[in-house]
């Protein structure tokens, strides 16, 4: 298995109820090491650009409007088999789907405001991780 790093984002919702740090533990308890975070705003045209890919879905308007709603804190996590690992921690984007003990499963409140994002392939991990951070600001 490689090392490899994915971006997280925390979401609105979770920040909202103070759950930076609840989140953070399930990472490194799971043995994800944070090696770059920071907490911001997204401007709407930041959050379209971020989520182009489902501009065609009938939810991607509200999403873009809830990812505003409040601060974020985007980060990179390092970790053998990170970005699959990192998925397995989130769990299903629904959180009636979700395995228990996930962080979708613990602090989700729905299938949009579902507490976290998480890259899902090494392309993506790469193109996001270069959306939100300069290569000095992650430090492994
Ligand atoms: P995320 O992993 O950030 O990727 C796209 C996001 O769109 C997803 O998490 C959810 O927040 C949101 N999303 C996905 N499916 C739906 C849906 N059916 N209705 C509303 N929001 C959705």
């Amino acid at each position: 298995m490689a090392v490899e790093r994915t971006l997280s984002i925390i979401k609105p919702d979770a920040t909202r109820r103070n759950l930076t740090g609840a989140v953070n533990k399930c990472f490194e308890e799971a043995g994800l090491r944070i090696v770059a975070q920071k907490r911001i705003l997204l401007t709407r045209a930041r959050a379209e650009a971020f989520y182009a890919v489902h501009a065609e879905r009938p939810f991607y308007s509200d999403l873009c409007d809830f990812m505003t709603s409040g601060p974020v804190v985007v980060q990179v996590l390092e970790g053998e088999n990170a970005i699959a690992k990192n998925r397995e921690v989130m769990g299903a984007t629904n959180p009636d789907d979700a395995a228990e003990g996930t962080i979708r499963k613990l602090f989700a409140e729905n299938v949009e405001a579902n507490s976290v994002h998480g890259s899902d392939s090494p392309e993506n991990a790469a193109i996001e991780i270069k959306f939100f951070f300069e290569d000095d600001e992650i430090v492994g």
